[in-house]
């Protein structure tokens, strides 16, 4: 153990061993209890608790004394004799409960003010602002400190994975210039060279592709990334991916890595990944599920009702067919008995504020027949659905992608809800064939799916120009349990292809070469075929920890509108620091009258 005898010749968890040894451990203040017969204090330090006894008589009375005045947190340093405990006070949830240490010496090396948040009670609810205010105490609480440690393995198990395949770990610059993942960048001016600014990257995707073309073959990294974007419970300004990128590859290549990889990471939980990972395509994941990014620990998959709803009789879905639209519809096990019509009209407020038009529900009684406001346009619908005694209908007629994308996001809710989400089942997916790029209406042009570097189908490069909907692309993206833990793709290495698909993006050959020409120019020298992904770390460790937020695995985390309440950031900097990076800071416009 590091750390000097003078303060400690065990950590706390290691003391079990210690039986009947002088001993000196320093941590702090977990818990105290003052009985007649003496003081008990439950030392903490990283390794776990310790039960400290101190006796109020002859040579421990000096050490009883001083005990006597500890506050929750102070630090440490006691010395004394490890001694087994009786079997009435043996401790079964504590991993030293077997001994404790009779201490007689006690040297206080800090003493904590009252605390704003008990550390030692985690049921003591304090706020998110609170706590990331003193994340110091927060991260000396058990799960903390346990999705820390869980992290750092994690990421010890995916560096061994990639060292013995012969990975090389190599930086990239934090310095740099604006990246294309298609958030806002960050960005840091150039004291010398006012007037220009460098971009903190959203990711290393240019540099890890011109490392290939230096010949590095297999290089990863973990990352920081930086996108200025709207955070939610599984997004930060600054996170991490564990970065990766080879040459002479193919994509089953990337996925076999990353497939150990992980199973190698979750192995460190305790964990176990099926086998074989299971591949959908992104139309079937989008016809099946509403979304790229498929939850498969359960079914309800989305099914399509319009050529019975075109002739139901049924106004709001007659129109929405003859609109160009579609019906479609899923089944929620047993949950139609709860819905009542106040509830049915709380689901169709809910669909409404997800984009459609309204919801139409329906409960199936248990003589098959349908309870619904609009039962009697439903005909066949139970039976069609296959739906049981006891389910719940819920259909939506719009725009196949508004129909599709409303249903994909009830799905999910209405799973959780309803308890119908299997606890302790991992349900890892490659989603595969993305169309390379989608139409962007706001800004009237094509836009790349993932980045602009990821390589089309060879079989498709000869309509890239004529038909770009129909042109698949050589990415994947790895989801699991509904959540997308990483994306990456078979890269362009032709310059000419390059050229094609920025210029179907809109890039004219001056922009591009403006923005990417550095890329540009290493293709023309020789650029071997390579490809690569990037897994979202803070992602993977919140599924593995059981966390609902990634904030709870990242040590300092940013708050949702981006600060960090610890030390203040962001922060208005001095006038002189502006004058030197020749900015002027203009004050923000008031508010437009009415
Ligand atoms: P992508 O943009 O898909 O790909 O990012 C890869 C993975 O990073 C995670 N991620 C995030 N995690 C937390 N907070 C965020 N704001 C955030 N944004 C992304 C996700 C995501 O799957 N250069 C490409 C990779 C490649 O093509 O090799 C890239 O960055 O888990
Ligand atoms: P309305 O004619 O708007 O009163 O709607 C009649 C019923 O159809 C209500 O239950 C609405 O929620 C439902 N409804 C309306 N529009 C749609 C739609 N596009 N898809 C599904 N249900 C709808």
């Amino acid at each position: 153990m590091i750390g000097s005898a003078r303060f400690r010749t065990h950590a706390c968890a290691d003391v079990v061993d210690a039986r009947d040894e002088r001993v000196r451990v320093s941590g702090w203040v977990h818990r105290r209890r003052d009985h007649g017969g003496g003081v008990f204090i439950d030392l903490r330090d990283r390794s776990g608790l310790l039960q400290l006894v101190f006796h109020p008589d002859g040579e421990f009375a000096d050490a009883h004394a001083a005990a006597g005045s500890l506050s929750p947190e102070d630090v440490i340093c006691v010395e004394g004799q490890v001694v087994e405990r009786s079997a009435a006070t043996v401790n079964p949830a504590l991993a030293t409960g077997t001994v404790e240490l009779r201490a007689d010496r006690l040297e206080v090396l800090a003493e904590a003010d009252p605390l704003p948040f008990s550390v030692e009670d985690e049921s003591q609810e304090a706020s998110e602002e609170l706590r990331l205010t003193h994340r110091y105490l927060d991260i000396r609480r058990a799960k903390r400190l346990g999705a820390l440690e869980l992290r750092a393995r994690v990421v010890r198990a995916m560096r061994r994975v990639l060292d013995d395949e012969g990975f090389l770990d190599v930086e990239t610059p934090v310095l740099t210039r604006s990246s294309p993942e298609g958030a806002r960048d960050f960005l840091v001016p150039s004291r010398m060279q006012q007037g220009s600014f460098y971009a903190l990257p959203q990711s290393p995707q240019l540099f890890k592709q011109i490392l290939m073309v230096g010949g590095i073959e297999r290089y990863y990294q973990v990352v920081r990334c930086f996108r200025d974007e709207d955070l939610r419970a599984d997004r930060q300004p600054e996170f991490t991916q564990l970065d990766i990128e080879a040459s002479f590859v193919e994509p089953a290549d990337i996925q076999d890595l990353v497939e150990a990889i992980l199973r190698a990471s979750f192995a460190e939980a305790g964990q176990t990944l099926p086998e074989r990972f299971p591949a959908i395509t992104y139309a079937d994941a989008m016809r099946r599920f509403g979304t790229d990014r498929p939850d498969l620990r359960f079914g309800m998959e989305i099914q399509d009702w319009t050529t019975q709803a075109s002739s139901s009789g049924f106004g709001v879905f007659e129109g929405a067919i003859g609109a160009g639209g579609v019906v479609r519809g899923l089944v929620v096990p047993q949950a139609g008995a709860a819905v009542s019509r106040k509830v049915g009209d709380e689901l169709m407020a809910e669909a409404r504020e997800l984009g459609a038009k309204g919801l139409v529900w329906a409960a199936v009684e248990a003589d098959g027949s349908l309870r619904s406001p609009v039962a009697k346009f439903l005909g066949s619908l139970a039976a069609d659905f296959s739906a049981e005694p006891g389910d719940l209908i819920a259909m939506v007629a719009d725009a196949e992608p508004v129909a599709q994308s409303v249903l994909g996001t009830l799905r999910t809710r209405f799973a959780e809800r309803n308890g119908l989400i299997p606890e302790g089942v991992w349900a890892p997916v490659w989603v595969v064939d993305f169309p390379l790029v989608e139409w962007n209406d706001d800004e009237g042009r094509w836009e790349a799916l993932h980045h602009p570097f990821t390589s089309p189908r060879s079989e498709d490069l000869a309509r890239l120009e004529d038909d770009p909907a129909g042109v698949l692309s050589l990415a994947y993206d790895i989801v699991l349990n509904g959540l997308e833990i990483g994306g990456g793709s078979i890269r362009i290495h032709d310059r000419d292809v390059q050229r094609r698909v920025f210029s179907l993006i809109g890039l004219s050959d001056e922009e591009a070469e403006g923005k990417f020409g550095f890329l540009l120019e290493a293709l023309k020298l020789g650029a071997p075929p390579h490809g690569g992904i990037a897994l979202g770390l803070d992602r993977l460790v919140m599924l593995l920890a059981g966390e609902r937020s990634i904030r709870d695995v990242i040590a300092f985390p940013k708050t949702a509108t981006g600060a960090d309440p610890l030390s203040g950031a962001p922060s208005p900097v001095d006038d002189a620091q502006l004058r030197d990076l020749g900015i002027a800071v203009r004050t923000p416009p008031a508010p437009a009258n009415g």
